[in-house]
């Protein structure tokens, strides 16, 4: 099958030409096309996302790129497209939906014969599955989980969301945990703009940490130890308190210290904030690792681009001899390929379709 995506859930504007084959077992993909158009630039000035301007570079910068896919492909004759529907920004999505159904509408009608479907996909699916893509041009190989990587556990640290899962199969899964209120991702733009680096924050903190020592500062490591369930839980077992995420009493932490300590070397706050951040994200995913006896460990989102977590996460893998996959970096941030993944799988499981309107709340 080959498989038209479009995503515009935040500030990108993503477009990709992906063929799938295979079984629910074994999906392959190969990518034929993947057009990422940042808008980092226009956002920059304002140290975040403005939703309303998304929606606008969208527009401008949709039919741009489908002009740029239809060039390098003479022939862009897809069996489905799909477009991000959430969750994410609900201008930015609305963009790219209402691009997604006058294409389709112009697709099928220079193509009579063929009936091509307009699905609506998830793009937190699309973070988690981007496990399922090797590089551009090359087909799925052997760093691809497969059926005896399940039980697994899976890490989606993004801009948005910070969710651990218990995954039994490909399609079927229980969340032990998500964030009470700041993403990692966040944290890590949040914490930038205190220090005054640009938007986003992450590959910038990144940067700074490989400076400092990640030592320095004993920052706090926010439910890392709550082994036990709070009172109101006792006697429940209910595992969702160990495996929650919460952020934003970390990120108060680095704004007090580096008001009282106006003299601190920046690299050295970078690198024990990005420290913290990753024994939190690590120590649970760990746990829940061998709590669950997982025989892999998957890593995907925005966050999973950062080195020091991507190294580390596999290196306690491996001393457990639990597999780690994580997505070539391209396909951490956001993009259009993971949705055109996230889509063929849900259509193979036969799972409801989603409906072709913004759902900013949407979840896994
Ligand atoms: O998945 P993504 O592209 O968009 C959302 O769905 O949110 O994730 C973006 C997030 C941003 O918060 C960005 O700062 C973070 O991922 N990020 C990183 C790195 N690269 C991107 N965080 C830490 N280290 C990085 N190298
Ligand atoms: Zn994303």
């Amino acid at each position: 099958m080959k498989i038209l995506a479009i995503e515009t859930s935040c500030d990108e504007t993503a477009m990709a030409f992906v063929e799938a084959t295979g079984v629910l077992k074994h999906p392959r993909f190969k990518v034929l096309e993947n057009i990422v158009s940042s808008q980092i630039k226009i956002h920059r000035p304002f140290g975040g996302v403005v939703p309303n301007l998304a929606k606008r570079e969208h527009i401008k910068n949709l039919p741009k790129i489908f002009k740029t896919l239809v060039a390098r492909r003479k022939s862009l004759a897809p069996d489905f497209i799909t477009v991000t529907v959430g969750p994410g920004l609900e201008p930015a999505l609305w963009a790219g939906i209402e691009f997604a159904k006058a294409l389709h509408t112009n697709v099928q009608s220079a193509n009579r014969k063929a009936r091509i479907a307009l699905i609506g996909a998830n793009h937190m699916e699309g973070h988690l599955y981007s496990n399922w893509l090797s590089p551009v041009g090359i087909k799925s190989k052997a760093q691809i989980p497969n059926a005896k990587s399940f039980p697994a556990i899976a890490l989606v640290v993004s801009g948005g969301h910070t969710i651990l899962l218990k995954m039994g199969s490909l399609t079927k899964w229980k969340k032990l945990g998500e964030t009470r209120d700041d993403a990692a991702g966040e944290a890590f733009d949040k914490v930038a703009k205190m220090m005054g680096l640009p938007y986003p924050g992450g590959p910038e903190i990144q940067k700074l940490a490989e400076k400092g020592n990640p030592n320095a500062i004993p920052f706090p490591r926010p439910m890392l130890k709550a082994a036990k369930p709070p009172k109101v839980l006792s006697g429940a077992k209910d595992y969702r308190f160990d495996y929650e995420f919460s952020f934003s009493g970390l990120k108060t932490s680095v704004l007090y210290y580096l008001r009282d300590n106006p003299k601190a070397k920046k690299a050295d706050v970078a690198a024990s904030f990005q420290q913290a951040v990753l024994d939190v994200l690590i120590g649970k995913t760990i746990r829940a690792a061998r709590e669950f006896g997982a025989k892999s460990i998957l890593l995907s989102g925005g966050v999973a681009a950062n080195k020091a977590l991507r190294e580390s996460l596999a290196f306690s893998a491996k001393r457990l001899a639990i597999s780690f996959f994580v997505p070539p970096f391209e396909y951490n941030t956001d993009n259009a390929v993971m949705i055109a993944v996230a889509a063929y799988i849900r259509l193979l499981a036969k799972k409801k379709p989603y409906q072709l309107t913004a759902q900013s709340n949407l979840n896994l």
